[in-house]
């Protein structure tokens, strides 16, 4: 949601502020700008559209510079256009400012500068920011924060470049993330951990309020008062080449290419040598395990749908009840849940607005809390009182795909620790199932290997217009996030549906043409779903089953199957998710969407 970055050191920023940008184009992209300090003044460039644009005017314009801030925007307040593209600027040029979030009281402030004589150039929340701090500057940046800033209301990140001291980049957030970090002559913020990974692995996450102060020479930290603080530092182990999209067409296909690899990774961090859970690694003990009564799962767009999984996996395997709900619904709702209860959030990013106000009304309310999270040193990775980490390494494409694959993998694991402590499953049975479980990355790469008959599934359906995917039981909850992901990035309309439901309303919509995928993986339930694949059928679909190994019943009422290869149940959907992700891919490359930024959405969404 929005990217922030910014540079202050020995090398002209222009470059690097656009490798960043480039490399932040998932977080928004209607529209691109840059502030450098030219020597004499505060240069600005802003292009609506994509990143391709403010090239194109920096190659017909150029400006360089020491030192500079960045943004790459998507919209909340005032449409994508240049003006309100940012940076902003006061009214003297005093200081140039990029923002991600919404100050909620923005209208507010602005009524109280306009009857001050300031003059608006956008329709930004932004640049009441601007014209505030500019309003209030009185020579020293830090004084001027100091005063402001505790009058915002909302979310906000701000770096901010003062022509008084451009050679410092001044930064300060709120419920939004910010990130420092500090090389050889050089120091660089960016609201992501990608864009900094080329200049260092040792970053700082500022904290709400606090303020950062960058020079070429090194960091300093503030807290809200002014006074100086020393700020943990966070190794970050991914890999540069990771955040990269080498020879891959599409960062999308590289993540789920990547995915049997994440597979081992994060199944090696949970799991021995000999097939026994590292069980230290998860919360609860023995006996906290057994008392619990119910587990609440709060997470978001494909967290929220490895939360539904996760409730099949751990209400099947440990006898545990759990309730899921979706952050933005729990956030507001009658939180029926007591002190002590135990409570899950699912975050790839670790900054989703929504998911993190859950967390905390949970934890006011006492709750004992854990997170399943990607990023080390995110807003959730720091205040769940336990956090399962999942290792999925960056993942760029906007479309959750490698993410969504650990998180449940995590909470399948999670389920067999839980049930191994519940007593619902004996240490051989875990035994046994984490051996099967092992089996399941090189049952992916068949998937993969064999991708070019899910491309030429997609060359043949791109022009359908409605994609219906079914399922019943795990294969239900699977269907969700398949649907999303179809409709994410191709356009097409497409939902998910219990299998059994379809006859109470949604059938309506079938027609001559519509395409079901039917998720037939669950053995005791395959008579069921064929009736419900024979029912769409007659009614003029085209069905495409999937399918756990062969299953012959699959072939009347099915004109095309797709097998992954024989496993247990419950493991099925770690594996029946990539043919789902490849199919949504093709259809979205088919239809010649830009799979990596679909349009309106952003990867992490750090506002309500
Ligand atoms: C956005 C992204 C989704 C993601 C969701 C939750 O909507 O587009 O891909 O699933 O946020 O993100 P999180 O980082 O909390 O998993």
């Amino acid at each position: 949601m929005c990217g922030i970055v910014g540079y202050t050191g020995d090398k002209n920023c222009i470059p690097i502020l656009m490798n960043g940008l480039t490399s932040l184009a998932y977080r928004g992209y209607d529209s691109a700008g840059v502030a450098v300090w030219e020597g004499s003044d505060l240069t600005l460039r802003k292009a609506k559209g994509k990143i391709e644009n403010l090239k194109n005017l920096l190659e017909t314009s150029p400006i360089s510079g020491l030192s500079g801030i960045g943004h790459t925007r998507w919209a909340t307040h005032g449409e994508p256009s240049d003006v309100n593209a940012h940076p902003h600027t006061d009214s003297h040029k005093t200081l140039a400012i990029v923002h991600n979030g919404i100050i909620e009281n923005y209208l507010h402030i602005k009524s109280m500068l306009v009857k001050n004589g300031c003059v608006f150039v956008s329709e930004t929340d932004t640049e009441v920011v601007a014209q505030l701090l500019g309003y209030y500057y009185d020579g020293d940046p830090l004084e001027t924060l100091k005063k402001t800033v505790p009058m915002l209301e909302g979310s906000f990140a701000l770096a901010i470049l003062f022509a008084d001291e451009p050679e410092t980049i001044y930064c300060t957030c709120k419920d939004s993330p910010m990130v420092v970090g500090h090389g050889k002559n050089e120091s660089i913020i960016a609201s992501d951990i990608p864009a900094i990974l080329e200049y260092t692995r040792d970053v700082y996450f500022v904290q709400d309020r606090q303020i950062a102060v960058l020079k070429k020479n090194g960091l300093a930290f503030y807290d809200e008062f002014g006074a100086t603080i020393e700020k943990p530092v966070t190794h970050i182990d991914w890999d540069v080449e990771a955040a990269k999209k080498g020879n891959y067409e599409h960062f999308m296909m590289k993540e789920i290419c990547e995915e049997p690899d994440a597979f081992r990774k994060t199944f090696d961090q949970y799991v021995n040598k000999d097939f026994t859970l590292k069980s230290e690694r998860f919360p609860w003990d023995k006996a906290r395990a057994k008392s619990l009564k119910r587990l609440t799962i709060v997470s978001c767009g494909t967290a929220f749908h490895a939360g539904m999984l996760g409730k099949k996996f751990i209400e099947h395997m440990a006898k545990l009840r759990v309730d899921v709900d979706i952050a933005s619904e729990y956030r507001y709702g009658d939180t029926l849940i007591e002190n002590g209860e135990a409570f899950m959030v699912i975050s790839q990013s670790g900054e989703t607005a929504d998911t993190i106000a859950a967390l905390r009304r949970a934890k006011e309310l006492g709750c004992d809390t854990m997170a399943v999270c990607n990023v080390t040193g995110s807003t959730i990775s720091r205040e769940a009182g336990h956090v399962l980490y999942t290792y999925a390494g960056p993942e760029i494409a906007v479309a959750a795909t490698k993410s969504y694959l650990t998180q449940i993998i995590l909470l399948y694991l999670c389920a067999l620790d839980l049930a191994q402590k519940r007593g619902e499953m004996s240490q051989v049975q875990i035994t046994d199932r984490l051996k099967e479980m092992s089996k399941v990355p090189a049952a992916m790469q068949k998937v993969l290997d064999n991708k070019e008959q899910i491309q030429y599934f997609a060359s043949r359906s791109f022009a359908v217009k409605h994609v219906f995917f079914i399922g019943r039981g795990l294969d239900y909850a699977l269907a969700m996030e398949a649907a999303l992901k179809l409709k994410e990035i191709s356009y097409i309309h497409s939902e998910a549906y219990a299998a059994g439901e379809l006859k109470h309303g949604t059938i309506a919509l079938i027609e001559e043409g519509s395409l079901v995928v039917a998720l037939a993986t669950q053995p005791d339930l395959q008579a069921k779903v064929a009736s419900n694949m024979e029912e769409v059928r007659v009614r003029g679909a085209h069905v495409l089953a999937v399918t756990n190994g062969p299953w012959d019943g699959a072939a009347g009422h099915s004109h095309e199957q797709w097998q992954i290869d024989q496993m247990d149940a419950t493991l099925a959907p770690l594996c029946a998710i990539v043919p789902m992700q490849l199919l949504a891919y093709y259809l979205a490359v088919q239809k010649g969407c830009t799979v990596d930024q679909p349009r309106n959405l952003a990867k992490s969404v750090t506002v309500e």
